[in-house]
């Protein structure tokens, strides 16, 4: 029997559309809600409190309105605040995404790794715990940036950034202590690979970026393992607030496959 339940993917911003490419690569008949919190925006400056009361609130009426089979938290500073709360919350598979620092420790021979995320991410006690379980022998780097957010925001509506602010930007991290040393760059916001290409040109060479969107897609295939999908893939994009700027980001929406907008 067809199955029209979406998958459904959910970030503060544009950000998420990075694990999504990754998730409609391996699931290609599945139907998608991608869903932007663009009224709470941006997530990395606010507290823990706002995170954590804000994100399960809205999952539970995004999972109302749209019925999906299961929920990517495709936000790393989402999911390591609320993860467990929206667990708590929903009866609903949900899979996080957490920063990429188990295999940068595996790949890293400097024994550096840079942690590149947002202000409220790189202060985590989850981020805490990777690097002692995962990375406890190297060294790690982290710097967290809002301006990065947003200059990624910028580029899908079709600003590209400034080659000289995003070195301004990326010393903050290099210019740390051992941070020349640093061979492998988690991009623990999903932001950042939308800007990959840029931040690889305003640091050094030889450092490998290393995200979480292939991880996601493979457990999302796996808890999704042997279900229906619709007879036609669909792919809606919904806002929790209407913004003159959403015109703006259809052409990328489009490429994402998110042909059609909605308002929550
Ligand atoms: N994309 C989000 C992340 O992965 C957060 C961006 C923001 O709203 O600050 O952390």
């Amino acid at each position: 029997m067809a199955d029209d339940r979406p998958i459904l993917l959910f970030d503060s911003g544009v950000g998420g559309l990075s694990v999504l490419a990754h998730v409609r690569k391996s699931l290609p008949n599945a139907a998608f809600v991608y869903a932007a919190d663009n009224a709470g925006y941006p997530y990395g400056t606010k507290s823990e409190a706002e995170i954590a009361s804000r994100v399960p609130a809205l999952l539970g009426r995004l999972a109302e309105r749209f019925g999906p089979r299961i929920i990517v938290i495709a936000c790393n500073t989402a999911s390591t605040i609320a993860l467990s709360h929206v667990r708590a919350a929903l009866d609903l598979p949900v899979v996080g995404t957490v920063p990429a620092i188990k295999p940068a420790a595996m790949a890293s021979k400097t024994r550096v790794i840079g942690v590149l995320g947002t202000e409220a991410t790189v202060r985590q006690p989850y981020v805490d715990r990777l690097s002692a379980e995962f990375a406890s022998d190297c060294r790690v780097i982290r710097y967290g940036s809002a301006e990065l957010v947003g200059l990624a925001e910028a580029k899908l509506r079709g600003a590209l950034p400034d080659a000289g602010q995003m070195r301004a930007i990326m010393a903050g991290l290099y210019s740390q202590p051992d941070g020349n040393r640093i061979d492998q760059l988690v991009l623990a916001c999903t932001h950042f690979p939308l800007l990959a290409s840029e931040i690889a040109a305003a640091g050094p060479p030889g450092v490998t970026l290393v995200d979480s969107g292939e991880g996601i897609a493979r457990r999302t295939e796996f808890l999704t393992h042997g279900q229906e999908w619709a007879a036609e893939p669909r792919g809606i994009a919904v806002f929790t607030k209407d913004s003159p700027d959403l015109g703006q980001l259809r052409p990328a929406l489009a490429t994402y496959g998110m042909g059609e907008i909605q308002i929550l």
